[in-house]
C-alpha cells in the first residue's frame, strides 16, 4: 500500500503531455476481438484499468505485447469466448464489453459481473435490453451475466431511455457484424463514442453518426485488423486544469483537444481562470492570479460537463468567494469525498445530488482517503491548495485512470511524493 503526500501552497507551473483517453482506449481494446486479426494501438494510457483489460484479453486467447509503454499490438485471432475469470471481470466496469464484442464475433458470450468506481447503482439494463432487440437471450449464472444468440443477432432499432455510454458501446460492438442495419438513438455523444467508430471503420466497419445522438451502423461481413491512435483523456486535461485553477500559477497542457473542453474551460473562466487554446498545436493554456469567483456547475451527458469532472471541481468551489453547488445530473452518489473535504476545513453541504460548498475558505492539510479515480484525483488538487501537509490513502484507486499523476505534478512543481505506507 503507499499514500501520496503533499505539502500545499506552491504555485504550478510549465507544460504537461496529457495521455491517450482510458474510456476511449478500453472500448477499443475489446473491440480488436472483433477483428479476429492483428490491431496496433497506440497512446494507450499505461494505467491499471488498461492492464486489467490485457488481462481479460489474454485470458480469452489473445496475444497482447507492449511495443512501446504506450503503443500495445494485440493479436485476435486466437480468441474464444466466454473464458474470462470473474476475478479479473468484476475488478472493472469496462468488462462488460466483452459481451457486445463475443456475441459480435461469437454469437454467445459471459461476462463476470463488471465492478468498477462505486457511485451508486450502475445497471445494465440498457445494455441487456438493447442485446435482447437485436435476438439474444441474456441470463445470469453464478454471477456472470450470459448472452447467447444461437441464429446469430439481427439488426434492430434500439432506443436508449438514457445516452448511456457503456450501452451505446455494447450495442456498437454487437452490430458491426450483424447482418442488416442497427439503428441507436438517443447514443451517448461522448468524444470515446466517435473515437471507437472510428477505429472500427478503419477495421472496415460501416459506422455513420458516432458522436451524435443517432448511430447508424450497416452490419458488414468481416473486419481486418488496423492501427489507430487514442484521442487525448479529456478528464485528464480537465484535472490539470482544475489543479493550476486550484493552486495558481500557469501551466501549458500538450496533446488536448480544445472543443472537447468546452464545458470545463467554461467553468473555470466563469470562477476567474484564463483559458486560452490552440486547437492547431492541440494545446491549451491555464492561469490564474486572481482568487477564484463562486460557479454552479450541473453535471450531464456529454457536450455537458462531465461527470468525471465534478469532484476535481469540489476544491475550487471550497476556495472560490461565495456560494457555489454542484448538482449531480448522472449518479446516484457521487458525493462520498466531501466528508474528506470537510476534514480540511470545507464548509460544504449535501442534499440529495446537489453539493452546496460556502467560501471562500483556506483548507488545511489532513490525512484523507482516495475513495474512487476521480474522488482521488480531488483530494489531490485540495492537498495542491491547502496550507500544511497533506496525506493521501488508497492512491491505488487513482492508478485506475490516471497514468504517473505524482510524476507530472511535481514537474509542474508541486511538492508531492509517493511512498510505501
Ligand atoms: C462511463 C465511464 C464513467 C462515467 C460515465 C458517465 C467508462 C469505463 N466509464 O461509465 O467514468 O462516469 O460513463 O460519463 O467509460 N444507466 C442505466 N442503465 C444502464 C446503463 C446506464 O440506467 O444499463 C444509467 C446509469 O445509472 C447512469 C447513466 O445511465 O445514471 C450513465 O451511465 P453510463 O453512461 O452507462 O456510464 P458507464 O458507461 O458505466
Amino acid at each position: 500500500m503507499e499514500k501520496i503526500i503533499i505539502k500545499g501552497g506552491r504555485r504550478l507551473g510549465g507544460e504537461v503531455s496529457v495521455s491517450g483517453m482510458k474510456n476511449a482506449a478500453l472500448p477499443i481494446l475489446f473491440a480488436t476481438i472483433l477483428t479476429g486479426d492483428k490491431c496496433v494501438i497506440d497512446n494507450v494510457p499505461p494505467v491499471s484499468d488498461v492492464t486489467i483489460a490485457l488481462d481479460i484479453l489474454r485470458a480469452i486467447g489473445a496475444e497482447v505485447t507492449w511495443r512501446t509503454r504506450t503503443r500495445v499490438a494485440v493479436n485476435t485471432a486466437g480468441v474464444r469466448p466466454c473464458l474470462s475469470p470473474y476475478q479479473l471481470d468484476n475488478q472493472m466496469r469496462a468488462s462488460a464489453y466483452l459481451l457486445g464484442a463475443e456475441l459480435g464475433r461469437f454469437s454467445r458470450a459471459r461476462v463476470g459481473w463488471p465492478g468498477g468506481c462505486n457511485f451508486g447503482t450502475r445497471p445494465l439494463d440498457l445494455h441487456i435490453k438493447g442485446f435482447e432487440t437485436m435476438g439474444a437471450a441474456v441470463s445470469t449464472d453464478s454471477g456472470y451475466i450470459v448472452a447467447e444468440a444461437p441464429n446469430g443477432l439481427h439488426a434492430a432499432s434500439v432506443y436508449l431511455d438514457i445516452p448511456s455510454v457503456g450501452a451505446t458501446v455494447n450495442l456498437i460492438l454487437a452490430a458491426v457484424t450483424t447482418p442488416g442495419t442497427t439503428v441507436i438513438t438517443n447514443a451517448a455523444r461522448e468524444p470515446h463514442i466517435a473515437d471507437l467508430a472510428d477505429f472500427l471503420n478503419k477495421c472496415g466497419a460501416d459506422i455513420r453518426g458516432a458522436g451524435e445522438d443517432e448511430i447508424v451502423i450497416r452490419g458488414v461481413e468481416r473486419l481486418h485488423g488496423c492501427s489507430h491512435t487514442v484521442i487525448p483523456d479529456m478528464i485528464e486535461a480537465g484535472t490539470y486544469m482544475a489543479a493550476v485553477a486550484a493552486a495558481g500559477g500557469s501551466v501549458t497542457l500538450r496533446n488536448v483537444v480544445a472543443d472537447h473542453m468546452d464545458s470545463v474551460s467554461a467553468k473555470l473562466r466563469e470562477m476567474g481562470a484564463e483559458v486560452t487554446a490552440d486547437a492547431e498545436a492541440g494545446t491549451m493554456t491555464v492561469s490564474r492570479t486572481a482568487p477564484l469567483c463562486a460557479t454552479h456547475v450541473k453535471t450531464y451527458f456529454y457536450p455537458g460537463f462531465p461527470t468525471d469532472m465534478q469532484p476535481q471541481f469540489a476544491p475550487l468551489m471550497c476556495c472560490a468567494e461565495g456560494i457555489s453547488t454542484i448538482s449531480e445530473g448522472v449518479w446516484s452518489n457521487r458525493f462520498r469525498y466531501v466528508d474528506e473535504l470537510c476534514k480540511m476545513g470545507a464548509h460544504v453541504s449535501v442534499d440529495g445530488s446537489t453539493a452546496t460548498f460556502i467560501g471562500p475558505v483556506t483548507l488545511q492539510g489532513a490525512p484523507v482517503v482516495a475513495f474512487d479515480l476521480r474522488a482521488g484525483a480531488a483530494m489531490v488538487i485540495a492537498g495542491l491548495c491547502a496550507g500544511g501537509q497533506t496525506e493521501i490513502t488508497n492512491v491505488e484507486v487513482i492508478d485506475r485512470g490516471f497514468y504517473n499523476l505524482v510524476g507530472k505534478l511535481k514537474k509542474l512543481g508541486a511538492d508531492i511524493k509517493r511512498v510505501e505506507e
